[in-house]
């Protein structure tokens, strides 16, 4: 048991009245008709008052944690939601996708959604060009989806957004605008192709409670350059996930504990033409080749 922080250890005497008070508290879901509600709070009881206890929680600490809360709650809104960012930077959201996406042979691994997917994405053609002008460096991503025994999956739907060079998504431009996002839909052989442009690193949100927890901890809210997937298939497992870039600075600092190793890809620098489909591109430019290989489904 760590010591209180004047540095005595509670004796058996306060010790017995702490772990009473635990159970009586777990105790008052016995009667919760749902047996999934009664073991979700049950258990977050006991971890909660396990952690008071083990760091020997001041009250004014815990109305400084009150505070904190209320002030994610004040700035969040039907576009800023502090709480996921708060889950994110804890690794809370990483870990539920790690409890819920179960490695299945090499399938491809999962990491955080994030907060800028958005339905009804715009229909691109295979070899289309999902940037819409946003700005930053032409990149040509190709690869086929296949299923974990390597089948290749025709009429798979890609969709794949991300952040352009400034380090926006477009829906954090006032002007309304769609780029950098789209989806697509592989050919009969499974295969996807497409431009977009270089994943750039761009921080996190921090201009709110968050971003000053992350300051006061010395921790950066930069997230490794990355570009965003989920593809889902029929008959498999809907993947979300991210392809991040070999070499990125960042790779193992990312603000949200979203890199898996597997999930770093080249994105090599080409010189100039010729461009894959013969488009011509001012300046340079980068490839990335990879599969993404998809779970079954749950039978
Ligand atoms: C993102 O990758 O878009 C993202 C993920 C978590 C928090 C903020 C942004
Ligand atoms: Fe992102």
């Amino acid at each position: 048991m760590t010591t209180h922080p004047t540095g005595t250890a509670p004796g058996p005497e306060q010790q017995l009245r702490e772990a009473e008070l635990t159970d009586r508290v777990t105790a008052s879901f016995d009667s919760c008709p749902d047996p999934r509600l009664r073991q979700l709070m049950s258990g977050l009881v006991r971890h909660l008052h396990a952690y008071v206890r083990e760091v020997r929680l001041t009250e004014e600490e815990w109305n400084r944690a009150i505070d904190f809360l209320t002030r994610c709650g004040d700035i969040t809104d039907d576009r800023r939601q502090e709480f996921i960012l708060l889950s994110d930077v804890l690794g809370a959201s990483m870990q539920t996708v790690t409890v819920n996406n179960e490695a299945h042979g090499d399938a491809t691994e999962a990491t955080v959604f994030g907060p800028f997917f958005v339905e009804d994405s715009p229909a691109v053609p295979l070899g289309g060009d999902i940037s819409a002008g946003a700005p930053g460096e032409p990149c040509w991503v190709e690869g086929t989806v296949i299923d974990t025994a390597g089948t290749p999956l025709a009429g798979a739907r890609i969709e794949v957004w991300e952040a352009d060079e400034t380090g926006h998504y477009d829906v954090q431009h006032d002007d309304h605008r769609t780029a950098a996002r789209g989806h697509l839909v592989t050919d009969s052989q499974g295969r996807f192709r497409f431009w977009a442009v270089t994943p750039t690193p761009y921080p996190i949100p921090h201009d709110g409670p968050v971003g000053e927890l992350l300051k006061s901890v010395g921790r950066s809210p930069m997230r490794a350059s990355h570009l965003h997937f989920k593809v889902t298939h029929e008959d498999c497992r809907t993947l979300v996930t991210h392809i991040f870039v070999r070499g990125d600075e960042l790779l193992d600092s990312d603000a949200v504990f979203g890199v898996r190793d597997s999930l770093v890809k080249d994105f090599e620098q080409q010189p100039a033409a010729p461009t894959p489909d013969g488009r011509i591109v001012q300046g340079p430019w980068t490839r990335a080749r990879f599969d993404i290989v998809l779970a079954p489904a749950k039978a």
